[in-house]
């Protein structure tokens, strides 16, 4: 009994998953896929790694700015900064930060650009697959 009630759980992890990954988002309600608790650990992130120099309000200070719809990185995708930040930044110590915190930097990204938290957490294989743009259309 105990091992049917584990195998039904296995199973519904697994199908839970495999929708994440693959449904279009457009299938999956409203909100973009990263959680409320991966944009508040990305706050931290950003406030430790990045702020000296994109700013705490993320407007830039010494590198361009990563908010609203004039930033540079406004229209590129998820991807696309996903695969940058983790592998360019912070600017003086490239790909020093875990994966779990590259990705909820880019959650928290997402949320100062507009962008909903929803039940699906940012992975990584989302991030290396999403093409929402960093700038919310309302
Ligand atoms: C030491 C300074 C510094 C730190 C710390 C830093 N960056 Fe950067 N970042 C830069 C500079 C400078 C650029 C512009 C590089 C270029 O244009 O070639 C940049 C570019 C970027 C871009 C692309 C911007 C665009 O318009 O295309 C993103 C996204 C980004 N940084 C995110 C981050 C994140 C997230 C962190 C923290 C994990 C971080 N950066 C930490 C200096 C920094």
């Amino acid at each position: 009994m105990k091992f049917t009630i584990l195998g039904l759980a296995a199973a519904a992890i697994a199908l839970s998953s495999t929708f994440v990954v693959h449904a279009p988002a457009s299938a999956q309600g409203s909100g973009a896929p990263f959680t409320l608790a991966q944009a508040t650990l990305g706050q931290k992130v950003f406030a430790q790694n990045c702020a000296s120099c994109h700013g705490a309000n993320l407007k830039g200070v010494s590198a361009p700015s990563l908010i609203g719809k004039t930033s540079g990185i406004a229209q590129q995708t998820v991807v696309e900064v996903y695969e940058y930040v983790s592998q360019q930044m912070p600017m003086t110590a490239p790909g020093s930060l875990s994966k779990a915190q590259f990705l909820s930097v880019v959650a928290y990204i997402l949320e100062k650009n507009g962008h909903k938290p929803s039940a699906r957490p940012l992975t990584e294989a989302v991030a290396t697959s999403e093409t929402t743009e960093i700038a919310a259309h309302p």
